[in-house]
Parts: structure tokens; C-alpha cells; sequence
């Protein structure tokens, strides 16, 4: 695993969709005043809740943003991603951009665009695409670091085998790997092999966390508070999240929370970075980034992580 302090990511996908503009910018406002760093958007967000029927909304709110505040550029580092971007509006996933090397250049230049930046700090790949070779997709990614127009690259939604796979392509063309990971992980896990509701959404595994900790690889969660579902009786855990083990988890969850002071997100969050995990955390509240920030504060003893070890 990545060496280098865990942080909290700021989750955008809802901006300039289901969030406002100007409740984003006072969101992004927050997030820096507090410290926060990393931003996290994608090309496709949120094609489905857009009327547009295609992404790009998050992109220009942070671009728009970058622009109306000065030195903001430099204050925090923003990481997006191509793939799942419809080329037909309303009609994804088949007519998803996917990631042969056209689409993967196309799609950079476009979110810069977007985002009125020269460069992004991080680009992934959204998803798998096997219809389009490994050493053309490993290729194109190796090109716009090369070229500087991502300063680093990941995959997210991959099979461990894939990424390693791809990395192994990548020393042999000699251009950049991917040296990070981002996948769905929190402390309630579902029934195993029950399928996600989510389209496209994959779950962190322990092949992930091997290949992370062996590599030196950068992982982030995502849906890390599962909604706000931890704390709020409106938004109740997916059906395959109702089990045994969970209802213990939840149940040290709460004993745990007491313990050091904190919410029961915030205890997540906790849990997460002190595994080497960057959580990213979706807001459409100033007050649930502040929340989430706070968990920076959280200190997890080992006793802690070993209940819920122990809880599964
Ligand atoms: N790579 C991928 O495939 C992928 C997939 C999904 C997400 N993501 C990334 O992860 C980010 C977050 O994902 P997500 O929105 O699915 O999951 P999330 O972070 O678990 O959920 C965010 C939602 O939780 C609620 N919430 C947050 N803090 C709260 C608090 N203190 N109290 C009560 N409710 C609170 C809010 O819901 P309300 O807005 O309803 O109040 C917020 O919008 C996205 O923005 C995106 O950047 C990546």
C-alpha cells in the first residue's frame, strides 16, 4: 500500500446535477478551508441525472469554480476519469466511450476542456473495457502522463488480476503504470456473491488489498459511507447488506462511536485511513464535508479494529 498520510476525498459526481452550483462552490469552499485536498470527478458524471443524457456537469462546476477562485488551481490536486461517458445521450452502457486509445485521448482532452486545467493529477480508467486490447489502453494512458496531461494514472473498477496485468504491459512499452486502485469498500460488507444494485460498481477484495500492499499502490474507496445509510433512518442499507455479521458490526459501530467521541461516519472514515484506505466522501451538505473532515481527529486503537474484525 501507498506509504504517504490517508486523506479524504471530495466526491463531486452529483455536482451540477443533484447539487447546485453555488451549494458546490460553498461545498469546495469548505473542503479547502478545511484542508481537504483531493477532488474526485469523472467525464460521465452524472449522465443519468443530467437532462442532457451525457456527463460533463461535474467537470464544468469544478472549472467554474477554479475560475472564480483565484490560486484555487494550486490549492488542490483533481483526479477524473474516462470510459463510461455516453457518445449517444440515453444510451449507456452501449454506447459508452470505452477505452481504446481514441477514446482515452479524446476523453482526457475533453475533461480539460471541461475543467479549464492544463493537466489533471489523476486520471483512471472508470471501468474495465475488453473489447479493446490491454497494451492499446496501457498505451494511451502511457502517453498522457509522457506528455503531461495526467500527472498519474489508475484504474478503477478492475480485477487485481487486469491492473497487474496491465502493469506488466506498461514496463514492457516503457511508459507509465497505473499506480492506483479505486473501488467500492466500507465497513458493512454484502452477502458474498450477491449482485449490486449499482450498475458498474465493483467491491474491494482481498486480491486488491494483496496487489496494493505488494505494489505500493494508492487505493480509494468509494460509496464509503454508503449514502449516509450509516446514520440515517430515510436512506436504510440495501437489502444484501442484511445479515448477522453486519448487525454485529453496526452494533460495535455504535459502541466504538461512543468510545472516542465520534459519529458513526466518522468512525468509518477512521477506519478506512487508518488501513492505508483514501475514503472519498460524497456531499451535497457544507455541513456533511465538515463532518467528514472531522474524521481526520478519529484515533482507532488496535482494540477497535480488532472488534470489528472479530464482528464479521
Ligand atoms: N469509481 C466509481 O465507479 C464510483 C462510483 C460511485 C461513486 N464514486 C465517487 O465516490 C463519491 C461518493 O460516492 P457516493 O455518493 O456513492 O457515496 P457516499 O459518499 O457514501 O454518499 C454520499 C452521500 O451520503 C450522504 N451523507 C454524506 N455525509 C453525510 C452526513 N454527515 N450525514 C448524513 N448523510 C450524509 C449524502 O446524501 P444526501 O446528498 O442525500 O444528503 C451524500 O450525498 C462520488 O462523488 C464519486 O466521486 C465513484
Amino acid at each position: 500500500m501507498n506509504t504517504t498520510a490517508p486523506q479524504i476525498v471530495l466526491g463531486t459526481m452529483d455536482f451540477g446535477t443533484r447539487v447546485a452550483p453555488e451549494q458546490a462552490f460553498a461545498i469546495l469552499d469548505v473542503f479547502v478551508a478545511g484542508g481537504g485536498v483531493w477532488l474526485d470527478t469523472a467525464n460521465c458524471y452524472s449522465f443519468w441525472a443530467d437532462p442532457s443524457g451525457v456527463g460533463g456537469a461535474s467537470e464544468r462546476v469544478i472549472g467554474s469554480w477554479l475560475r472564480a477562485r483565484p490560486g484555487a488551481r494550486d490549492a488542490v490536486r483533481i483526479a477524473t476519469k474516462v470510459r463510461q461517458n455516453p457518445l449517444v445521450a440515453h444510451s449507456w452502457p452501449k454506447s459508452a466511450e470505452g477505452l481504446s486509445a481514441d477514446a482515452v485521448r479524446a476523453g482526457a482532452k475533453e475533461s480539460l476542456g471541461r475543467l479549464g486545467v492544463d493537466h489533471v493529477d489523476l486520471l483512471w480508467a472508470h471501468a474495465e473495457d475488453r473489447g479493446v486490447p490491454l497494451e492499446e489502453t496501457v498505451g494511451a494512458f502511457g502517453e498522457l502522463v509522457a506528455k503531461g496531461t495526467a500527472l498519474r494514472i489508475g484504474a478503477a473498477n478492475h480485477a487485481a488480476w487486469r491492473v497487474e496485468r496491465a502493469r506488466s504491459l506498461a514496463q514492457e512499452q516503457g511508459v507509465e503504470p497505473w499506480t492506483a486502485l479505486q473501488l467500492r469498500h466500507s465497513l458493512v460488507q454484502p452477502r458474498p456473491l450477491t449482485p449490486l444494485a449499482e450498475a458498474g460498481h465493483r467491491l474491494l477484495t482481498a486480491d486488491d488489498l494483496d496487489l496494493a500492499e505488494a505494489q505500493g499502490l494508492t487505493v480509494w474507496s468509494y460509496t464509503s459511507l454508503m449514502w449516509g445509510s450509516y446514520v440515517r433512518a430515510d436512506k436504510p442499507l440495501p437489502q444484501p447488506y442484511d445479515h448477522p455479521g453486519n448487525t454485529r458490526v453496526l452494533s460495535v459501530l455504535d459502541d466504538t462511536a461512543e468510545d472516542v467521541s465520534a459519529s458513526r461516519n466518522q468512525v468509518v472514515l477512521a477506519w478506512l485511513m487508518r488501513q492505508g484506505i483514501d475514503p472519498i466522501v460524497g456531499a451535497s451538505r457544507v455541513e456533511q464535508i465538515e463532518q467528514a473532515l472531522g474524521a481526520r481527529d478519529v484515533r482507532l486503537g488496535d482494540d477497535h479494529v480488532e472488534r470489528f474484525a472479530q464482528a464479521r
